[in-house]
């Protein structure tokens, strides 16, 4: 019997990913800031899936609670999915350092801090997954995701650094790589349909993604190909681009 937690389990793509894990047979770990919002899922996986399923208080920027957070988990967990994220306006952002601050925090300090408890763990039982959902914007840095973009990038170097301090420990990291998806971090933006996912969807290549033990992966695939084009066009041009 295998046991997931997410962290960040209030999220669209944090419930949808739940269910998922659910379906097929893990019990679960839901861990939010908001826990008392977590009641409804936590009864819909315990009623359609018959699977354990908790509760737990987990704030990402309150780092001090971290080791004690993980350490009370019982059983510690197999699987540690890393969801939460914040996506401030970003012209806000760029004039207030308190709102810039806590998206560089959410995103990557604070992911970083509880990665590097569950990691640790890991490397010491020679087994686990860690899954960090980062963002396709952190592949390269631009006006309209300036800070957002910064530390998803920092979250994704984080993770393939990870992944290699990991390996020879049998411990496995998989980066996602989302495009577009519909959620409530989302909800006032304006999305092209044919590339922009549901969380179902991105649960889904996710639950696949890790059956194949892949390192990266891309939500939906042809965002690889996407950014790739996006990476590729020279800096002296990208520069004088609105995007
Ligand atoms: N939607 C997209 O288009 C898209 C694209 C690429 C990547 N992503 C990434 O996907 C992940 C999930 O986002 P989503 O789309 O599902 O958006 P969402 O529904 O807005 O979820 C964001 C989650 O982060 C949690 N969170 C924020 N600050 C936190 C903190 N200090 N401690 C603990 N949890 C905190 C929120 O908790 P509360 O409920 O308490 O606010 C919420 O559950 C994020 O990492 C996001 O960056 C999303």
């Amino acid at each position: 019997m295998s046991t997931v937690l997410i962290l960040g389990a209030t999220s669209d793509i944090g419930m949808a990913i739940a269910r998922k894990f659910a379906s097929r047979k893990f019990d679960i770990q839901l861990a939010a800031r908001k826990p008392e919002q977590l009641q409804p899922l936590q009864s819909d996986i315990s009623i359609r899936f018959g699977r354990s399923c908790s509760i737990h208080a987990f704030d990402a920027l309150n780092y001090g609670s971290h080791a004690s957070f993980f350490n009370s988990l019982v059983p510690r967990p197999d699987i540690t999915i890393c969801v939460f994220g914040i996506l401030d306006e970003e012209e806000l952002a760029f004039d207030n350092w308190t709102i810039a601050e806590r998206m560089i925090n959410t995103n990557y300090t604070g992911a970083v801090s509880i990665l590097n408890i569950a990691a640790k763990y890991y490397i010491s039982q020679h087994d686990g997954t860690i899954i960090g959902i980062s963002s396709v914007a952190g592949d390269r840095g631009r006006a309209s995701k300036l800070i957002y973009a910064s530390a998803k990038a920092a979250f994704t170097t984080y993770l393939a650094g990870l992944r290699n301090k990991c390996f020879r420990e049998k411990v496995h990291v998989m980066t996602v790589q989302p495009g577009f998806v519909y959620s409530k971090m989302t909800e006032n933006q304006p999305l092209p349909k044919p590339i922009t996912s549901t969380p179902a969807e991105v649960a889904d290549i996710i639950y696949k993604a890790y059956g194949k033990k892949k390192n990266i992966v891309y939500v939906k695939w042809f965002w690889r190909y996407i950014m790739l084009i996006i990476k590729n066009i020279p800096e002296f041009q990208f520069k004088k681009m609105k995007l």
